[in-house]
């Protein structure tokens, strides 16, 4: 009997393994059975705590973060000695919450640093803190950005002057289309104003942190970068 049960495969019963109050024809113990049923339970518990969190936080790298040219009015309008405000609709579907605004001006050889290309000759800069994301808001008397949440200072050209910010703020893409001027997508940039894909607040992208936060794989690459 127990050659022919080898050779079947099959598993002992409770009886054979003459373990107490044990049933004919019952292979898996009730104890041994509770315990799996137990840890079965339990992980359904924790997979339900943390696979939502999980999602959450890995979610958003595979967004896709689209955004269309939009435009802000003739060119005109955008002075090079200081910024004008315009709203921005970034998340499209949503009203006031996908609008954010930005501060446009014209390329200064006076004022900027940078070398003037086809990507710079109006720029576009980013109300978003690159501390913690609060909104800055220029202040023409001092020519800086100011953060009011933890301090954060940006000198005109959107570099870090003081406080907690990791990089300049960042920039969105421009382009002149039949006398008007278009936005287009954000990217952002290191110290030395460099462009990058688009990086979230509080990484910076001097040095290694450029490899150490990486862009999302679904930003879209910035012609220029
Ligand atoms: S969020 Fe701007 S300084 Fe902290």
């Amino acid at each position: 009997m127990p050659r022919d049960r080898k050779q079947s495969k099959q598993p002992k019963t409770t009886l054979e393994e003459q373990i107490p109050g044990a049933f004919e024809g019952e292979t898996v113990s009730r104890r041994r059975f509770m315990t799996g049923t137990a840890h079965a339970a339990g992980g359904i518990a924790v997979a339900a705590f943390t696979l939502p969190a999980v999602g959450m936080a890995i979610g958003p790298m595979f967004e896709k973060a689209e955004q269309n040219w939009e435009s802000v009015g003739p060119i005109g309008d955008f002075a090079d000695d200081t910024y004008i405000p315009r709203t921005l609709t970034i998340v499209r579907g949503i009203g006031d919450a996908g609008k954010t605004t930005v501060y446009i001006r014209q390329y200064n050889s006076q004022l900027d640093s940078e070398e003037r290309d086809e990507y710079n000759e109006f720029i576009a800069i980013s109300t978003r803190c690159m501390h913690l994301g609060c909104p800055v808001r220029f202040v023409g008397a001092s020519q800086r950005f100011i953060c009011p949440c933890h301090g954060g200072v940006y000198d005109f050209e959107g570099k870090v002057s003081g406080g907690p910010p990791v990089r300049p703020l960042d920039r969105f893409y421009t382009r002149v289309r039949n006398g008007q001027l278009e936005i287009g997508p954000r990217f952002s940039v290191n110290s030395e104003l460099r462009r990058f894909s688009p990086r979230d607040p509080g990484m910076p992208l001097d040095g290694i942190g450029q490899y150490v936060y990486p862009a999302r794989p679904t930003t879209r690459k910035i012609p220029g970068t």
